[in-house]
């Protein structure tokens, strides 16, 4: 089939690797098949209230490097179930759903990439069981999703927490100290192991494996008694001890995106560890850096990959799906099978027997 107009948003937390995605459907939607192409601001958002704008490929120079992404995001825009305030200060949510189909029937688009993780892609599929030809593009530096083996925006993620932990090793010797470093992940522990081992971390807690202070406690001993009071320990912000749930915060903003923010474990095993051991603790959260900055080449060159590949399935008419990397292919995917299913670590894995065998204490 032609393809005449076709529209990209982005939905959901940003990662690096997005502005290469937009790059290369951009430039191939026009190069191949001189179709005109439509940026949707903000996510979902943009659908809704009808903000968006022509993307030519002028716009599209010079932003292979740049993190975030040159569209805007929300993880707040969901259309079926908008959150908002009303007068009186209380949360209520509204379904724009139709009024967004309306928008996107004005826009006359032969299609709508959305490129979003898990939450972004349920709505890109429920907007296609509604008849709108939709196709979905994983990102998430959690790496958590379902139908690929990697997301990109991932391997950056990755590298910036090795980096970090480079830098806690050197400081963290000096010191005789035990360094926590609390990663991303809420239900997967993909960038704490990954760093982890990368990064030479002596205890790397995740989120799969609910972990056991007395564990944590042996190897941190078993280091000072063997001659290094040097600790180094990754925990990923969704990781529990044992018999306890996942350390929250309450912060109020968050209860426009419907989601609960974690946060806060590496200061709570600071302070385990503070009351139990006589070394010093400190723990350093990097958070959103792992978001933002300059994609890693693998993940410029995935983004790529998946968008040039977008735009010719939806040359062929392949709707309700999402592209995805599989063994080094990119392959089709019927967004269906996705059903909000989290991709975890398993805890039986060749990765995880990796940490292991080369001494990483898991916490179990
Ligand atoms: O899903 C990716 C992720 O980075 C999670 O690891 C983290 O919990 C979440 O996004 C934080 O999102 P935000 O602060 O944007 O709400």
């Amino acid at each position: 089939m032609s393809l005449k107009r076709i529209g990209i948003l982005t939905g959901g937390g940003d990662c690096s690797g997005l502005n290469a995605v937009i790059r290369a459907v951009t430039r191939s939607a026009i190069i191949k098949y001189e179709a005109e192409v439509i940026g949707i601001e903000e996510g979902f958002e943009g659908l809704i209230f009808d903000r968006h704008r022509k993307l030519t490929i002028a716009d599209t120079k010079d932003i292979l490097p740049l993190g975030g992404t040159i569209l805007g995001t929300t993880n707040k825009g969901d259309p079926f179930e908008y959150r908002e305030f009303d007068k009186e200060g209380s949360l209520t949510t509204k379904d724009y759903s139709q009024q967004s189909i309306e928008n996107f029937k004005r826009l006359e688009l032969d299609c709508l990439f959305v490129v979003g993780g898990d939450g972004t892609l349920q709505i890109g599929y429920r907007f296609f069981q509604k008849g709108l030809p939709m196709i979905g593009i994983p990102k998430t530096i959690d790496n958590d999703l379902v139908g690929t083996d990697y997301t990109f925006g991932y391997q950056t993620a990755v590298q910036v927490a090795c980096d970090a932990l480079d830098r806690l090793q050197t400081t963290g010797e000096s010191h005789h100290r035990i360094m926590i470093l609390e990663v991303m992940g809420r239900e997967a522990g993909w960038i704490g192991l990954e760093a982890g081992i990368s990064g030479g971390a002596h205890v790397i807690l995740i989120p799969e494996i609910p972990y056991d202070l007395e564990k944590v406690l042996e190897k941190i001993h078993l280091r000072k008694e063997g001659g290094s009071p040097f600790s180094l320990i990754v925990v990923a912000e969704g990781a529990k001890e044992v018999g306890k749930e996942a350390i929250t915060s309450e912060a109020a903003s968050t209860r426009l995106q419907g989601v609960v923010q974690l946060g806060g474990v590496g200061n709570y095993i600071a302070n385990q560890l503070s009351d139990r051991i006589n070394l010093e603790v400190r723990c350093t959260v990097l958070g959103h850096t792992q978001r933002g900055g300059t994609p890693l080449a693998f993940d410029r060159v995935l983004g790529t990959r998946l968008g040039t590949r977008a735009v010719e399935a939806a040359a062929e008419g392949e709707f309700g799906i999402m592209v995805a990397l599989k063994a080094q292919e990119i392959v089709l995917v019927p967004l269906e099978s996705l059903a909000g299913i989290v991709r975890q670590v398993p805890v039986n894995s060749q990765l995880v027997g990796t940490a292991e065998s080369i001494g990483i204490c898991l916490g179990r």
